[in-house]
């Protein structure tokens, strides 16, 4: 099959979250698998300066609503998989991210920048651009590639489309004026655009919303995320658009890179570990200690975070159940960006507690590699978790995952049960209650398992086999896509 794959992120070129990871690794397994994939995304300035000396081959150029957009082309790194870059300097060449100038505010003509996105990836998609490729199917991500279905709905022939939901509370909202200047079409496929039953979403334009009616199929990153959404809890508003499209919604689990994420081969850690060799994990534990400034401690409970901080991600639980934390033996090394407030307060909690809790603020790889590794276990209260990277990446490098139940999290660790030695397979430590004192459960009964060397190296160990691999998922993929096709016939 030709798949072109439309996302706004890709690792290593440009990266907010795991978007960027699965952008990179969903591609690479399926053209393992055999199949013909093509990435494109915007070329913001940010991942042109990456590309460095690369030379993109400029492939098309057109003028789109009085801008000028050309298609760039590129290999991803290592790979054989063709990469496309939208420029288009007006709307890409800006300092700062992807989405705005910073994590908090969205770029003010974002409607425009990325419904102009949509609207080359179209041409892509229906061999106007750079010719003599169609894809079969074209595999949108998050809002932002939101409209391509919309604008491939009544074009002939045109190739099967699905939507990824990544991340259901970023929806792509703009107000009706934005939805106007837009200029799409008054009706699409017998549908009045400007309408509950299509885009319009409480009365104002929804990207997302546009994509989940006009795909050929949607789904999401986990089982349990899936089922979620269907919910007023979870829905984010779009829980009754979701039921309502029935079997056309499922959910596919991400899988990690087990070739970047692989402790017996990191380049970024201090000491290489497997199963066999879990006494040298400790080796990396005094090295992060080090590169936070913090006591070097081989005994001590270390907590690890590694994580955007936003709302989504729960750090505000944390936060108030600090006083009960920094009672039990554990210190915590926090490595995060993001909302200034948490950020603020992350940084006035590592005052309160010095020698207990060290902060880094910021985007670093190496630390982060440093910390999953390091650290005895890894913190991730999220409220809602799609999928979730670091849990699993966590897992394979024995650092013992404690989460609430939510989303991925729940799908992807084995809780162990209360105070008991019986801990069975267990992978990490779950609590299933969004409050500061279910928290702190957890974090007595990962204590309690801490305090036992044997039950904690198989606890470790469990996690270290668990398989995260992409190649399951990919397959998983490629079946929907195949459906997609037969279905068409
Ligand atoms: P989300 O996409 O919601 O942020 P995921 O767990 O899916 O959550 O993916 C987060 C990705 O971003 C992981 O690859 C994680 O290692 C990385 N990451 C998050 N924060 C940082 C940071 N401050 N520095 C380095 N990597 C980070
Ligand atoms: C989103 C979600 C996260 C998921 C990632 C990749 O950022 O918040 O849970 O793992 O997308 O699908």
């Amino acid at each position: 099959m030709k798949i072109l794959f439309a996302c706004s992120e890709l690792y290593p070129l440009i990266k907010t979250g795991g978007l960027a990871d699965v952008a990179y690794n969903l591609p690479l397994a399926l053209s393992r698998l055999g199949h013909q994939v093509r990435i494109v995304l915007p070329a913001y300035r940010s991942l042109l300066n990456e590309l460095g000396h690369l030379r993109a081959v400029v492939a098309f150029s057109t003028r789109i609503d009085g801008y000028r957009l050309s298609l760039l082309k590129i290999n991803l790194e290592n790979t054989a998989i063709p990469v496309y870059l939208i420029d288009c300097p007006e709307l890409f060449d800006r300092s700062g991210g992807p989405y705005g100038e910073d994590r908090e505010h969205g770029w003010p003509d974002n409607a425009k920048r990325f419904a102009l996105f949509c609207r080359m990836v179209t041409l892509i998609a229906m061999d106007q651009a750079d010719q003599s490729w169609q894809p079969d199917i074209v595999h949108c991500n998050d809002w932002h590639t939101g409209l391509v279905p919309l604008l491939l709905a009544t074009a002939k022939p045109r190739p099967r489309t699905l939507f990824t939901i990544h991340n259901l509370a970023y929806q792509g909202l703009f107000d009706e004026e934005e939805f106007k200047a837009l200029k799409l079409p008054e009706m699409v496929d017998g549908k009045r655009l400007w309408d509950y039953r299509a885009v319009e979403f409480y009365g104002q334009m929804s990207f997302m919303k546009a994509a989940i009616v006009f795909s050929d199929a949607v789904n999401t990153v986990s089982a349990g995320y899936a089922r979620e959404v269907l919910t007023e809890q979870f829905g984010c508003g779009l829980e009754g658009l979701l039921q309502s499209i029935g079997p056309r919604f499922s959910g596919i689990a991400n899988g990690i890179d087990n070739r970047l994420w692989d402790p017996g081969n990191d380049q970024l850690i201090d000491t290489v570990y497997g199963t066999s060799s879990l006494h040298r994990k400790v080796f990396n534990k005094l090295a992060l200690q080090e590169a936070f400034f913090h006591a070097r401690n081989s005994e001590r409970l270390v907590l690890g975070v590694v994580s955007r901080l936003t709302p989504q991600k729960g750090f505000d639980l944390l936060l108030e159940a600090l006083p009960l934390i920094m009672q039990m033996p554990v210190d915590i090394l926090l490595l995060g960006s993001g909302d200034q407030k948490l950020e603020k307060a992350f940084k006035q909690a590592a005052l309160k507690y010095p020698s207990r809790i060290e902060v880094k603020l910021g985007y670093d790889e190496k630390i982060a590699h440093l910390v999953i590794a390091g650290a005895d276990a890894l913190l991730i209260p999220s409220r809602y978790e799609p999928c979730g990277l670091t849990q699993m990446y966590a897992q394979r490098y024995g650092t013992i995952p404690v989460a609430q139940g939510v989303g991925g999290l729940a799908d992807t660790i084995i809780d162990i049960p209360p105070f008991s030695e019986d801990i069975a397979d267990a992978t990490g430590v779950l609590f299933w209650q969004y409050s500061s004192s279910a928290l702190v459960e957890a974090l007595q009964r990962l204590e309690f398992v801490y305090s036992n060397r044997l039950l904690w190296r198989d606890l470790q160990r469990a996690g270290m086999c668990e398989d995260f691999s992409w190649e399951s998922s990919a397959k998983e993929y490629a079946q929907l896509y195949k459906s997609l096709l037969v279905a068409q016939r």
